[in-house]
């Protein structure tokens, strides 16, 4: 039906006719002559319409926004000055022959042709119109070119691309799951995978040496700017590898896609850092290096102070007391500090102490703060001496739980970052290492993996599997950047006896253990290769490279903060004959008027 796409048609087919088709942009009535403004995937070109060529003048009156158009004309060079330098075809135009009206169109839901402000979740609900838009549909040929680089390199490499399945069995990595009610099985549930986790294990014992996959995961959590229900990690394992060399070759394609799709060099090799150290510099483990800002220890000189709400966390082995200097933060007003007081107050602080050094050299007399009167002189010094404190700066304190103070503050340094315009336009990864296998979580009163439970512990460390869980480092590795996680992994336990070990010391009882993992406990006793591998969130990985500020924005079809999908309604209610194929009965009939909670 074409001869070119819109966008290819340039000046080295000047006078020649060619046929396109797509959708009718914008036009333009100009005494007389009609332009439109003429749109396919690969962009816009100019249709020129003379009243002297009667029929197509005639149907180029008629068109509407989004019609569907063929176009046959003559390719001709711009009169002189009426190029358009932004369009790829700008110096040319297509002066009609023949249109051919395809398809009409409704008035879309929201125009197309300017930077209208369009609520998203019009958007979601209108997909398919709203990925017309050029930038969306840049955005998903970005995100198909980046895949196959990133396919190609690990066929390149000897992988694998073998499917695992959908419909199987709960794999635990800290979301809840997605549950299918099987009908042959009156009474069961298929869990929808949270990742290929064990599958994947299960090749490496099988010989496949190393595997890839494309895959969707499906975790039912809460919902942020950069996760999404259904996901799609890259998912790698590999036998017969020690963490260097996985890490090594995970690297070297993460710059080759960024040297490939965006011409940008990212640092060979990446830095890494403890998780020790992050927690303890930028109080989380996916450090945004973009931001100088650090946290600074102080709570061996808080021990003794009069002020309990900064000694109290400063004695306790799990308090921490920090301090934040913000350069030039003296100038923040009172409400600032209110509202950033507020801000930590969503993940627990109780408050946030602050000192304004009005003047360094002036000793006391040069500081403001409400703290400051319970604060001997020696106190005051080395906080200032250890935080580098100048003129004209701001430095905040954090007192709590250790985890509280890390979060708040962490959380802290990436928004005065962003307020301040202290983040650097600047791509930088980090690999954040010597993970602790286990943290304690206070209210369920027991060990959690901090990564999955089939993470391996450190060789040197598999004795304090039994003496002390708490100091236990794990293999694992987690790739970071500019903040965000972008993957994660580890080498894996493949005996037997130690995975049986980490499941009773995460209080998962024998029966348990045989119950949901049973197959791998079993698999792991018939030669299991030492193996090792990682997942990347393709989508994160996506949205950071194109710098978009939602992972909604590089997926076709995304769903909502509530987990829905605005475009088919989804999750919806099934009718009682497909339930009692399922046999299942509603404890609570379902709303079916109301879908308005669904929303973005
Ligand atoms: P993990 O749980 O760290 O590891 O997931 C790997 C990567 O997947 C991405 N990701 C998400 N992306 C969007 N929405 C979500 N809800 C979401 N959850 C995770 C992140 C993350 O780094 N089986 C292990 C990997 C392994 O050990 O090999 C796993 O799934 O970018
Ligand atoms: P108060 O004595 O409670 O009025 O607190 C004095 C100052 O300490 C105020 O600026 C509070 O915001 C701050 N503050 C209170 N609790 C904490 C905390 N846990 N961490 C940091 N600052 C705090």
């Amino acid at each position: 039906m074409r001869s070119h796409y819109c966008g290819d048609v340039n000046e080295t087919l000047e006078g020649q006719t060619v046929t396109v088709a797509g959708w009718m942009h914008r036009r333009r009535d100009h005494g007389g002559v009609i332009f439109i403004d003429f749109r396919d995937r690969e962009g816009l070109v100019q249709i020129v319409c003379n009243p002297e060529d009667a029929e197509s003048f005639a149907i180029a009156d008629r068109v509407r926004s989004e019609y569907v158009l063929q176009v046959e004309g003559e390719v001709r060079l711009r009169p002189e000055g009426s190029d358009n330098s932004d369009l790829k075809s700008g110096k040319i135009e297509i002066v009609a022959k023949r249109i051919d009206i395809l398809n009409s169109s409704e008035t879309p839901p929201f125009p197309l042709s300017e930077q209208a402000e369009v609520s998203e979740d019009v958007r979601l609900r209108h997909r398919y119109i709203d990925l017309r838009r050029p930038e969306m549909l840049q955005k998903l040929r970005f995100r198909s070119q980046i895949t196959r680089f990133l396919r190609n390199y690990l066929d390149d490499n000897g992988f694998l691309d073998i499917e695992t399945p959908i419909l199987t069995k709960a794999t635990p990595e800290g979301a809840r799951d997605y549950l299918v009610p099987s009908r042959t099985h009156a009474g069961d549930f298929f869990a929808l995978p949270q990742s290929p986790q064990l599958f994947k294990q299960l090749l490496m014992v099988s010989g496949m040496d190393r595997y890839y996959q494309v895959v969707r995961c499906f975790r039912d959590e809460d919902l942020r700017a950069d996760r999404q229900p259904e996901f799609t990690q890259l998912d790698v394992e590999t036998s017969f590898v020690e963490e260097e060399d996985l890490m090594t070759m995970m690297e070297d394609m993460i710059r080759g896609v960024f040297a490939h799709s965006l011409g940008e060099s990212l640092p060979n090799p990446f830095p890494r850092m403890t998780y020790a150290e992050a927690m303890a510099r930028f109080g989380s483990d996916k450090p945004d290096l973009r931001i100088d800002l650090e946290l600074v220890e102080i709570s061996d000189l808080m021990k003794s102070v009069d002020f309990k709400v900064f000694s109290g966390p400063a004695q306790d082995e799990k308090g921490r007391v920090a301090a934040l200097r913000v350069p030039d933060g003296a100038s923040l007003s009172r409400k600032q500090i209110d509202d950033y007081t507020k801000y930590v107050g969503i993940y627990g602080a109780k408050g946030l102490a602050y000192i304004k050094v009005n003047d360094i050299d002036n000793g006391r007399e040069g500081l403001q703060s409400p703290i400051l009167k319970f604060l001997p002189d020696d106190v005051v010094t080395a906080i200032m001496q250890r935080t580098g404190a100048q003129t004209g700066d701001l430095v905040f304190f954090g007192a709590d739980k250790a985890n509280i103070v890390n979060e708040a503050l962490g959380a802290l340094r990436v928004k005065v970052g962003h307020d301040l315009d202290m983040v650097k336009r600047d791509w930088q990864p980090l690999w954040v290492v010597a993970f602790p296998m286990f943290e304690w979580d206070d209210k369920a009163n027991r060990w959690m993996a901090l990564h999955h439970p089939f993470t391996a512990p450190r060789e040197s460390d598999i004795d304090l599997l039994e003496s002390d869980p708490g100091k236990c480092l794990s293999r694992a590795y987690d790739m970071v950047l500019n903040g965000t996680e972008l993957g994660g992994g580890s080498m894996r336990i493949h005996r037997a006896a130690v995975q049986s070990k980490v499941f009773e010391l995460l209080g998962i009882s024998e029966q348990e253990a045989d119950d949901k993992f049973g197959f791998l406990l079993e698999a792991l006793k018939f030669g299991c290769p030492p193996h090792g591998g990682l997942a990347f969130g393709l989508d994160r990985l996506a949205m950071l490279m194109t710098g978009s500020a939602s992972i909604r924005d590089v997926m076709a079809f995304p769903k909502t903060q509530t987990a829905a999908c605005l475009l088919t309604d989804a999750p919806s209610a099934v009718n009682e004959t497909q339930l009692k194929e399922l046999n299942i009965r509603l404890r609570k009939a379902p709303n079916l008027s109301d879908n308005a909670a669904k929303g973005a």
